[in-house]
């Protein structure tokens, strides 16, 4: 893929009548809110979908399927996760937020704690709030290296009521990919205290620095009290078409998850699966693409708050698509989504990432560089 047909991406061409992204705000604002790149979905993928449409669309089949399962079992392994057993490793999802909350459904009851380190992915605060259970914060630390585990703060925060930690890895929103030293200690950690883990890897076909490790993959006790959530929307850029899995080496998990979400979940839609296929076919070159246009932009914004906002702090993301940036020192606080829309410009609001957040702010780059430079340019004008 040539860089040409993204940075020709225009608003006019983004802008249509079913995209949340583009029609949550009033037109002429600027949307690099939302967790959707503005790229079109890979060739062999439209392919895959027009081919499935001309055979009507009946139910999938429901017993998996199982070209699918094969290839997202040996795309697991080569990623890490070795040793997956060949029955009960795999339950499909409607998403993978629906995992998140099948998963603390599955593995904690009402009453108990679930620990978390924040800022995190708003969803994974409502799966523990929505459910009656409670959020016990591990904010990471900020150093001059970028983000990083807190090792005191979980201590501080694990409870006797503890029973679940949940991981995001790579991480939204501060793009780290942890380290398998990292995930080892985070490993110890769950072990000394009983937890849980479930660990949403949605973003690991992101990476884009260093070496992406699975959870699962560190400690052989802790992969039997590891739940995995994986999907291809983030990387291929099918959110429309909701679809994810959950994962374990333990399939006596897999089976409490499946049973916590009977009834609820509807079964994969046959266009989710044969996307889900047509993206585990393809030969690397758009997703190839894809992160090249990303580095460029994750560095352009870099370049754009060294030399022109200074006071924003950033920390350069090793994955995903999404710069998390500490606005406070600009004198902004609760609020900052609002003033920024004033400006034309809409971003995540950093306190839904965790009540501390507040004067943060959550930009994702994952659009043409005339449109990110127009941003950028908005925020400037906004914060100046
Ligand atoms: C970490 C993470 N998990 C889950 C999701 C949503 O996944 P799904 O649309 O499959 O529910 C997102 C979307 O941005 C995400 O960033």
């Amino acid at each position: 893929m040539t860089h040409a047909p993204l940075d020709a991406l225009t608003p006019d061409d983004l802008r249509h009548a079913d995209s949340y992204k583009w029609t949550k705000y009033p037109e002429g604002v600027l949307p690099l809110w939302v967790a959707d790149m503005d790229f079109p979905v890979a060739p062999g993928i439209t392919r895959a979908l027009t081919e499935r449409l001309s055979r009507g669309l009946g139910y999938h089949q429901l017993h998996g399927d199982a070209p699918l399962m094969a290839r997202l079992h040996a795309k697991l392994r080569g990623q890490g996760l070795t040793d997956l057993p060949d029955e009960g490793w795999v339950h499909f999802l409607p998403g993978v937020v629906p995992g998140l909350y099948a998963a603390v459904r599955a593995l904690t009851s009402a009453g108990d704690d679930v620990i978390t380190m924040t800022p995190i992915y708003p969803p994974f605060l409502s799966a523990i709030t929505d459910q009656g259970r409670t959020v016990r914060e591990a904010p990471l630390q900020v150093t001059a290296d970028g983000w990083r585990i807190d090792w005191a703060a979980l201590d501080a925060a694990v409870t006797p009521a503890t029973r679940l930690l949940m991981l995001c890895n790579p991480h939204n929103p501060t793009g780290r990919v942890w380290t398998a030293d990292e995930l080892t200690r985070l490993a110890d950690f769950a072990a000394q205290h009983r937890l849980w883990v479930v660990t949403d890897e949605l973003h690991a076909d992101l990476t884009l620095d260093g070496t992406f490790t699975p959870f699962a993959a560190v400690r052989d006790d802790l992969r039997e009290r590891t739940i995995t959530l994986t999907g291809p929307c983030k990387a291929y850029n099918t959110a429309g078409l909701g679809i994810g899995a959950a994962v374990s080496h333990n399939p006596a998990l897999i089976a409490r998850l499946a049973r916590a979400g009977q009834g609820l979940m509807g079964h994969p839609s046959a266009l989710s699966v044969t996307m889900w296929r047509a993206a585990l076919e393809e030969d690397g070159t758009w997703l190839a693409g894809v992160l090249a246009y990303l580095r460029g932009n994750r560095d352009f914004v870099a370049d754009f708050l060294r030399e022109r906002l200074p006071q924003v702090h950033f920390h350069a993301p090793e994955a995903t698509y999404l710069a998390w940036l500490d606005l406070r020192a600009t004198g902004h606080g609760a609020g900052i989504a609002e003033h920024l829309l004033a400006y034309g410009l809409a971003l995540n609001d950093g306190a839904t990432f965790g009540a501390a957040y507040a004067g943060y702010a959550r930009l994702n780059f994952a659009t043409s560089r005339a449109i990110l430079t127009e941003a950028l340019t908005r925020l400037e004008r906004a914060l100046t």
